[in-house]
């Protein structure tokens, strides 16, 4: 691969392997069973990026495991209704279409577990989404690094990573072990206990791997908030959770140990409520992108209502057909909501567009933040809709 036997893209796929290998000490290549590929949005790639797409699907680059990708800048069927310029849509689309070309899946979401790119336990896997990264690391058990964008893709057009990091069992140790002592139930809740032990892993310098006590239960739902938040504030791209997590059960508790009580939790919460609720102008739920029952349940609390407040809910276009088919999709559109498929509130190009973002993500009030500027009301799932149905002035 690397003489170029196998292609212009193969090579160049293999000099960007080989090199985080050579940087990371990797002794060998292993082969990947499946690929998530980030830096879609054409928001964050800009010209250089899709020039380096179209260089690798020009030089013959191919996909040779399933691929699917991380969300893009805009609803693929629906951008003009969320206001994305005729500019952007045309450029995104053509990253769209290269994807398409290298036989990636483009569906574009960062929960593919719940889109039919699911890998099994001790599985070896290249994903570039950091919560994903995250949520399959430790839920599953699956074996993934961190990927870059070109990493990822590489990965994808070789079949192959380098083994190091995640891949071997002895970085997957825990480092600290937390204590829960607090009510846990919401993704709400979940996120703020990602920003406390994300927060305090990085305080702490430690290898971010917790190993985590107290959780009596954790939903879906709940356990991608978290991860999302775990890996915003905290780096981390692997957690355990007793009694949860698979691999939980094959470590001892590290001695070093730090307590999360309710305080801790909702002062956590508190420093991400800059926003006044008359202020929210802006309301957004899925992050990282909503599963079926939370549609569900979108769909039974917007029934018969009117939404006040432009509301985009973000999901990957497979979970919106099953929307669809069940009726929960014209019951939350006939609410004046708009579905924001393929895209979230975090890629797409809105600076500017908006004062304060209302939702239920951790993560999301720290991109909302930092890469637009917006105030953020952070609030439980049902409460966020409940601010949606109010009129800014009352
Ligand atoms: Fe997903 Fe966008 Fe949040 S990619 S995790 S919805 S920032």
């Amino acid at each position: 691969m690397l003489d170029g036997e196998q292609g212009r893209a193969v090579r160049k796929a293999m000099e960007i392997l080989t090199t985080l290998g050579t940087i990371y000490g990797a002794e060998r290549l292993i082969p990947v069973s499946s690929v998530q590929i980030a830096g879609v949005s054409y928001d964050n790639l800009g010209e250089a990026g899709l020039s380096f797409l179209e260089e690798m699907a020009a030089g013959g680059g191919r996909a040779r495991v399933l691929t699917t990708l991380n969300p893009a800048g805009m609803d693929v069927e629906n951008w003009q209704a969320l206001g994305i310029s005729p500019e952007f849509a045309e450029k995104q689309a053509r990253v769209l279409e290269i994807f398409a070309r290298m036989g990636v899946i483009v569906t574009c979401t960062c929960t593919p577990y719940l889109s039919g790119n699911l890998p099994h336990f001790g599985e070896h896997i290249a994903w570039a989404e950091s919560s994903a990264v995250c949520y399959a690391n430790s839920t599953i058990g699956a074996r993934s690094n961190r990927e870059g964008g070109p990493s990822a893709l590489a990965a994808s057009l070789t079949g192959l990573t380098p083994a190091y990091g995640y891949h071997l069992g002895e970085n997957r140790l825990p480092s600290l072990c937390v204590e829960v002592d607090a009510h846990l139930e919401g993704t709400t809740r979940f996120g703020a206990l990602g920003k406390v032990i994300g927060e305090k892993l990085q305080a702490a310098q430690l290898r971010p791997v917790a190993f985590i006590t107290g959780v009596e239960r954790a939903s879906l739902e709940e356990l991608k908030s978290f991860s999302a938040s775990l890996a915003t504030y905290g780096g981390a791209a692997l957690f355990h959770i007793q009694g949860i997590t698979p691999e939980a059960g094959l470590y001892t508790p590290p001695k070093q140990t730090l307590r999360v009580t309710q305080a801790d939790l909702e002062a956590a919460q508190q420093t991400l409520n800059d926003a006044a609720p008359e202020e929210v102008d802006f309301i957004s739920l899925g992050c990282p992108h909503l599963s079926i029952q939370e549609i569900a349940r979108l769909a039974q609390l917007l029934e018969g209502q009117h939404v006040e407040r432009e509301f985009w809910i973000t999901t990957a276009r497979p979970t919106k057909l099953i929307a669809d088919h069940m009726g929960y999709s014209g019951i939350i559109e006939s609410s004046g909501a708009r579905f924001a498929v393929d895209t979230c509130c975090v890629v797409a190009p809105i600076k500017g567009r908006f004062e304060a973002l209302a939702t239920d993500s951790a993560k999301a009030c720290y991109y909302a933040y930092a890469k637009n500027g917006f105030k953020t009301a952070f609030l439980p799932f049902d409460q966020v809709v409940h601010l949606a149905l109010q009129p800014r002035s009352g």
